[in-house]
């Protein structure tokens, strides 16, 4: 079936009939029709009464106007590259002499002042497939440690317990999940008791879905009576922060600013005052991490300024000839990888919550298994699909004051995204172990490496035992022999 308007569903039912079955879903019944997707109800006949009232609900939450607007305005126009004067923008480097050391170490204060005064809540966004990694579940239980095989959201939430010791305070944790992945989500920190946390701090909360079209806009089904949906983005959480009521419960708590992450990043410092630090001082709305590019078709966003706004170029969206601009120097012009770790005031979410503004979609096009007219489940092997999502980072076109600090990789992104090769699980745990390396090497420890600098052996550290390379010299054994296996 097109998109083309039918009133008739098949030969037993029309939509007058349907309507008058169900009048609670009339004015939903009304908009799938009018928006061309009656082909979303053709196994009707065929369902159970709880499948009829699933499908029902489903479509009761489908925006089916704004569904034909992104697929029209994605889909058939050609995307447009950012419009505008496109400059790089100004970067807080790591500091390399004493004046710019004395600044960071101002701005670590403040942000540990910030930290114990319990301004600061942590959001982790999990709500994505994980697709590229092909898992089946959330990506935060992947094993990832290198020898304990601990999960990504066993880590990040040691990390947490190691700071709150640290600072004698307790950290609101607001972990972001989709309708695909929640209950699996809640279900694993229930099981393993959170880590160590009290349940009481940790909250789920999910994102919004959108429907997934194929390349002429219509639905996508997956069986007789559910519609392929996916999660709308991690810009999905702007409305779902007040949607579901968290801005309120962080307005209740004396939060101010967010520390937001992405999931899948295994160096990540969490809640790190230097940073927070650099974003109170300066009184920003929005602040960034960014790591120097490693070659010009690195999957990562780049930050610029668009018209002297900030902006996050996505890699997909960025041109040729931009990815590959120099400066004289030989550098890449645009060379602030973007490693999606924000601060957020919360002031700001209020101000777009009352500007009222909706972010862009982005639209992907993906190869997505679907349900055809046979009644078969069709795995395709070219794109055949259209997935909507919006990004966090296109609100930064409201920041008026936001801080860009740049970080070392080596210390702060190694996210997992891909199975095998580049930003894989073998490259996330060599890089925590070449980083837990360094720290031996620099405390006085001989740690032998291969000759592409790859500690040779494994080493893991507990972040309850040391959160940091100072924190390791301080509690390391003097006599410590490293013999290729060492768990601290
Ligand atoms: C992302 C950034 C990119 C950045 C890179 C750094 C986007 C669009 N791009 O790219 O600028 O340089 O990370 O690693 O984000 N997520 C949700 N809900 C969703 C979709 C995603 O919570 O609907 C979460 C995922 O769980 C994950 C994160 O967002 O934690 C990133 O998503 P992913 O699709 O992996 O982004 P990248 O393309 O890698």
């Amino acid at each position: 079936m097109t998109l083309s308007d039918s009133s008739i569903i098949n030969k037993n039912l029309d939509r007058i009939t349907l309507e008058a079955e169900f009048p609670a879903y009339k004015s939903s019944i009304k908009k799938a029709f009018e928006a061309g997707q009656a082909h979303i109800l053709d196994w009707w006949d065929e369902l159970t009464p709880t499948e009829k009232t699933n499908l029902l609900n489903r479509i009761s939450t489908i925006n089916f106007p704004l569904i034909k607007d992104l697929f029209n305005d994605t889909l058939l126009k050609v995307p447009q590259p950012a419009q505008g004067n496109i400059t790089p923008p100004q970067i807080i480097p790591i500091p390399k002499d004493d004046a710019e050391k004395k600044i960071a170490q101002r701005a670590r204060q403040i942000g540990e002042n910030s930290l114990q005064k319990g301004e600061t809540a942590i959001i982790t966004v999990a709500g994505g497939d994980g697709t590229r990694l092909g898992i089946n579940g959330p990506k935060g239980v992947f094993p990832i440690t290198p020898i304990a095989g601990k999960s990504i959201f066993q880590l990040h939430a040691e990390k947490i317990c190691a700071i709150q010791k640290r600072y004698n305070i307790q950290i609101p944790w607001y972990i972001m999940t989709s309708e695909n992945n929640f209950p699996a989500t809640q279900n694993y920190f229930q099981s393993h008791q959170f880590f160590g946390l009290d349940s009481r701090q940790v909250r789920f909360f999910n994102q919004g879905m959108l429907p997934v079209v194929d390349l002429q806009g219509n639905l996508l089904m997956d069986s007789k009576s559910t519609i392929v949906m996916s999660p709308n983005g991690h810009g999905g959480i702007i409305i779902a922060l007040r949607e579901k009521g968290i801005l309120d419960d962080m307005k209740m708590r004396g939060i101010k600013n967010i520390f937001y992450h992405q999931v899948d990043n295994v160096l990540i410092k969490i809640a790190d005052p230097l940073f927070i630090g650099y974003h109170v001082m300066d009184g920003a709305e929005m602040s960034l991490k960014v790591v120097k590019k490693s070659h010009p078709e690195e999957k990562v966003g780049v930050v610029v300024n668009v018209n002297g706004r900030l902006h996050v170029i996505e890699y997909s969206e960025l041109s040729k000839e931009d990815m590959y601009a120099k400066n004289k120097d030989g550098t890449l012009k645009y060379n602030a990888g973007n490693i999606a770790i924000h601060m957020i005031s919360i002031d700001f979410l209020e101000k777009i919550h009352q500007m009222g503004e909706a972010i862009p979609y982005h639209a992907a096009i993906k190869k997505v298994p679907f349900f055809a007219e046979d009644g078969s489940i069709v795995n395709p092997r070219k794109n055949n699909a259209v997935k909507f999502e919006s990004f966090i980072f296109d609100i930064l076109k409201y920041v008026r004051k936001g801080v860009i600090m740049e970080v070392i990789r080596e210390e702060e992104f190694s996210p997992v995204k891909n199975m095998e090769g580049e930003n894989s699980p073998a490259t996330s745990r060599q890089d925590m172990i070449n980083l837990f390396g360094r720290w031996l090497r620099n405390a006085g420890f001989s740690i032998p490496a291969d000759h592409q600098g790859n500690v040779i052996g494994l080493i893991e550290i507990n972040p309850c035992f040391a959160l940091d390379e100072e924190e390791l010299r301080n509690k390391v054994d003097k006599h410590l022999q490293f013999n290729g296996n060492l768990s601290l």
